[in-house]
């Protein structure tokens, strides 16, 4: 497998068996990514690691800078990206503590930077987003799911929303009505800014909670910290067996 990105989410800041090899600090043409660039080996393969908000984690999710971080990614000479998040689970299968590989995205986000195509263009580009996920990084990530015997859920719709508050049970209600599996705050344009430099993306999704109305139980932090702490170890463990089998 060529160069392997990992934007690591909420919860996921560092990689255990990956020796870390150095860190760069980097600057695009349009500004800084959310951290230095880590740069990483598995045995003989390399990964460059990015954590989506910061290190510390402190960059609320509509405040990203998306184009600078596959801008950046891309310079690095990556070809793969896995992206990893923490997401609420709307559908019954999509209960705290699965991990999902989702097969399609609709994008609920607003006034966050979304395109590289927009400005000194010689022509008007419109990219296909058909399958907004690579289809052959999924089924390795799924493969590397089942390898590590994890339960896994292939496929489903991730909604993008915008945060960062969490949404309204009738917000919910309308997320399921439209096909969405799973939200989360980050998916987008995350996943379109890959498609548009042509980088392979696929996203590792956790979820951390049931989305809004969806039980009884308040949406704390504690409870999606509760299902991060426990459900990280399984997404390293994926991660680590994604990278050393492909
Ligand atoms: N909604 C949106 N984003 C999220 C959620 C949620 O319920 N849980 C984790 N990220």
């Amino acid at each position: 497998m060529n160069k392997i990105a990992i934007i690591g989410g909420t919860g996921l800041t560092s990689l255990a068996g990956v020796e870390i090899t150095g860190t760069r600090e980097v600057d695009t043409p349009y500004g800084s990514p959310s951290s230095a660039l880590s740069f990483g080996r598995i045995g003989d393969k390399e990964i460059i690691f990015l954590p989506r908000h910061g290190n510390p984690h402190a960059i609320a999710p509509h405040k990203i800078n998306y184009c600078a971080n596959i801008h950046a990614l891309k310079e690095s000479g990556v070809e793969n990206i896995i992206a990893v998040n923490a997401v609420g689970g709307i559908t019954s299968e999509m209960r705290p503590g699965r991990i999902a590989i989702p097969e399609q995205i609709i994008d609920y986000t607003y006034n966050r930077k979304h395109t590289f195509f927009e400005d000194d263009l010689n022509e008007v580009t419109h990219i296909d987003f058909t399958n907004p996920y690579s289809t052959d990084l999924g089924k390795q990530l799924a493969t590397a799911c089942l390898m590590s015997g994890l339960d896994v859920f292939i496929g489903g719709v991730y909604a993008a929303t915008q945060g960062p508050r969490l949404e309204t049970a009738a917000e919910v209600k309308k997320l399921e009505k439209d096909g969405c599996d799973i939200v989360g705050m980050t998916g987008m344009p995350e996943a379109a800014l890959a498609r548009e430099l042509d980088i392979n993306y696929a996203c590792l999704s956790l979820v951390v909670n049931w989305a809004a109305g969806k039980s009884d139980e308040e949406i704390t932090m504690a409870v999606i910290e509760k299902h991060l702490d426990e459900g990280i170890g399984k997404i390293k463990l994926v991660l680590e067996e994604f990278i050393t089998t492909f």
